[in-house]
């Protein structure tokens, strides 16, 4: 969570720092602040609310050439001035952003204080910056190494001096700490977007190492004070992908950039010849893809929605049994490892703190673990060590919409790939990539049409509850759409498989209520035509969200979506739920690219 940015050459860091943090607000947006050294010293300037708040309150001549800024998500301590990084130790000497959590941070506080430390802030990471000024050394990179030695939790920090004002130290365990190279400059992010306008040169620290960082260049260490060797590695990330263009937000623009995310994802992956799909990143040829019994899949938020979905997508075409968990739960039940069961971590950042560790947890254990990941390079992507990258450009809205989609591809690639290698026919899996071809272009038209969607939302945006209701794939897809639609609009909304209203949920339906229904035209049909009449029974209102505008019941409103291929039903049935979401949240005024208390990348536990 949060973003870090650093600075240090010859221009005015504040400008290139206020622009970093502006890309980075995304990872968390309740305070934000700046430093710099100046000749009498480290200046702090921080605020409570957004960075473009924190901007505009800069003093006149706050300038320097070197300086660390940071946007904030709170762990330690509610959102406010004095909570805002950077936090200094009591003479002000010292300078430490920082994302992650002090795990001991109350102990060491404790002993602090016994010491007749007072403290400014509720913050774990004014723990670390008074530890850093109270070792006696005349080395910031010493003084940092012994800070950090006394802590546990996790941790991406930079870290100034006001004794060592042409230096910023960084480390990092846990939380990503990137270097960019520039031309007798070092710029310093917690994630590529903050560097591309600068230098496409990074160097990706890994954990338990720390960087001394200065105009002229930069020196890698581990904790252990053993000198680290690093290759510079080219970002793949173009700058103009990072802007919102001619869209109001970036959410909608990322809905609208699907077509383009998914051509990524397919580009050179389906095998006509053998019509099926080719996923050289898996690393794993057929001999090895068949010796699994199952295939688990773990991530977080939407990442998990996604696995439930790729689940019964494999499970439909491969007859492998598969299923999905939160990789929270996951790691958090001593999971049995099996050694002919395959797991698939999903994450779009690839930072996802959750699912890093139960990835962690799979490889000490000894399972094979692959990744779907859309950071290339990313840390998950990197622990997975093979995988399918999603290729779907950057996604800078907190919500997940296109990499969302996008995720949904490789699982139908990947269904399709391990399907072919068993009962699928050549046949079925032609007809497969014949839909996938055409996907795009639907996917294109159907977004195109977004008046419905604004009509529906003025209707329905002053309601207070809704559920999301389907069967199988239809409630995964019911999943999705309810967390969409409560993230973005603040609208309660809850999931539940169609089949099990009676066994509660139906209590709450009125019409006060608002129920969307999948209903798409598969073997399930009726028995979602029944739970309709069962809502309309208890006179509650009705979206059905189908393949067809005449439903033998009647409804107050019906999406109808084309069909390409039933696998791919999902994946249509989505954008009007995104739509729908999106719509009603700028019917209700909500901060749709930045909800309340949301962060994009959850690097925390
Ligand atoms: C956060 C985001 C979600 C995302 C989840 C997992 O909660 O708000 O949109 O689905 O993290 O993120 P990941 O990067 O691992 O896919």
């Amino acid at each position: 969570m949060c973003g870090i940015v650093g600075y240090v050459g010859h221009q005015n860091a504040v400008p290139i720092l206020v622009e970093g943090l502006h890309r980075l607000e995304y990872r968390g947006y309740d305070s934000a602040g700046l430093a710099v050294q100046r000749k009498h010293g480290i200046e702090i300037h921080k605020r409570q609310g957004k960075v473009r708040e924190m901007e505009a309150s800069l003093p006149k001549r706050f300038a320097g050439v070197v300086g660390v800024g940071h946007t904030r998500w709170a762990t330690h301590g509610a959102p406010s001035d004095g909570n805002a990084h950077p936090q200094s130790d009591t003479s002000g000497r010292i300078a430490v952003v920082h994302n992650g959590i002090i795990e001991n941070a109350h102990e060491l506080r404790a002993q602090l204080e016994a010491r007749g430390v007072v403290f400014a802030s509720q913050t774990d990471t004014e723990v670390l910056a008074q530890l850093i000024a109270g070792v006696e050394t005349d080395s910031l990179e010493d003084a940092v190494r012994s800070a950090l030695r006394a802590i546990t939790g996790t941790y991406g920090i930079a870290v100034m001096d006001a004794r060592h004002p042409d230096q910023i130290v960084v480390a990092r365990n846990g939380s990503p700490v990137i270097l960019g190279i520039g031309d007798k400059e070092m710029f310093i992010a917690s994630d590529a977007s903050a560097l591309v306008r600068h230098t496409q040169q990074a160097i990706y620290l890994d954990d338990g190492e720390i960087a001394v960082v200065e105009a002229r260049g930069f020196r890698v260490t581990s904790l252990d004070a053993l000198p680290s060797t690093k290759q510079p590695t080219t970002l793949q990330l173009v700058d103009d992908q990072m802007s919102k263009g001619s869209f109001s937000h970036f959410t909608m623009k990322e809905i609208y950039e699907q077509p383009d995310a998914v051509r990524g994802t397919l580009r050179g992956r389906l095998d006509r010849r053998f019509s099926t799909a080719r996923l050289d990143g898996l690393n794993l040829p057929a001999r090895d893809l068949l010796r699994f019994r199952r295939i688990k899949i773990i991530g977080c938020g939407s990442a998990c929605i996604s696995g439930f979905l790729g689940a019964r997508m494999i499970e439909r075409l491969s007859r492998i049994p598969c299923d999905a968990e939160s990789a929270a739960e996951f790691r958090y039940r001593n999971p049995v490892i099996e050694d002919d069961t395959l797991y698939v971590a999903v994450s779009q950042s690839g930072e996802t703190f959750d699912t890093l560790a139960a990835v962690e947890e799979i490889k000490r254990k000894g399972g094979a673990v692959v990744g779907i990941v859309n950071v290339v390079g990313s840390t998950i992507a990197r622990a997975c060590g093979r995988g399918v990258y999603l290729h779907a450009g950057p996604e800078i809205a907190v919500v997940s919409t296109k990499t969302f989609m996008s995720t949904l591809v490789a699982f139908v690639l990947l269904a399709l790939h391990l399907g072919r290698m068993k009962d699928v026919s050549a046949g079925a899996g032609r007809r497969i990539i014949d839909a996938l071809d055409q996907l795009p272009d639907a996917l294109g038209s159907l977004i195109a049409n977004q008046a419905q969607m604004t009509d529906l939302a003025k209707k329905y945006a002053h309601f207070a509850n809704a559920y999301f209701v389907g069967r199988n794939e239809g409630y995964a897809l019911a999943m999705e759409g309810a967390l969409k639609l409560k993230e973005v609009s603040y609208l309660h909304a809850e999931a539940y498989p169609a089949s099990e209203l009676k066994h509660g949920p139906l209590a709450l339906i009125s019409p006060d209520t608002l129920t969307v229904v999948v209903i798409p035209s598969d073997d399930l049909f009726e028995k979602n035509v029944s739970t309709i009449e069962e809502i309309r029974a208890r006179r509650g209102p009705v979206i059905a969200l189908s393949h067809t505008a005449t439903l033998p019941v009647a409804v107050d409103d019906v999406i109808v979506v084309p069909q390409l291929h039933e696998l791919l039903d999902p994946l249509l049935m989505l954008v009007p739920l995104q739509q729908f979401a999106f719509r009603v949240a700028i019917e209700r005024g909500c901060d749709i690219d930045q909800p309340r208390n949301l962060a994009k990348s959850v690097t925390v536990e």
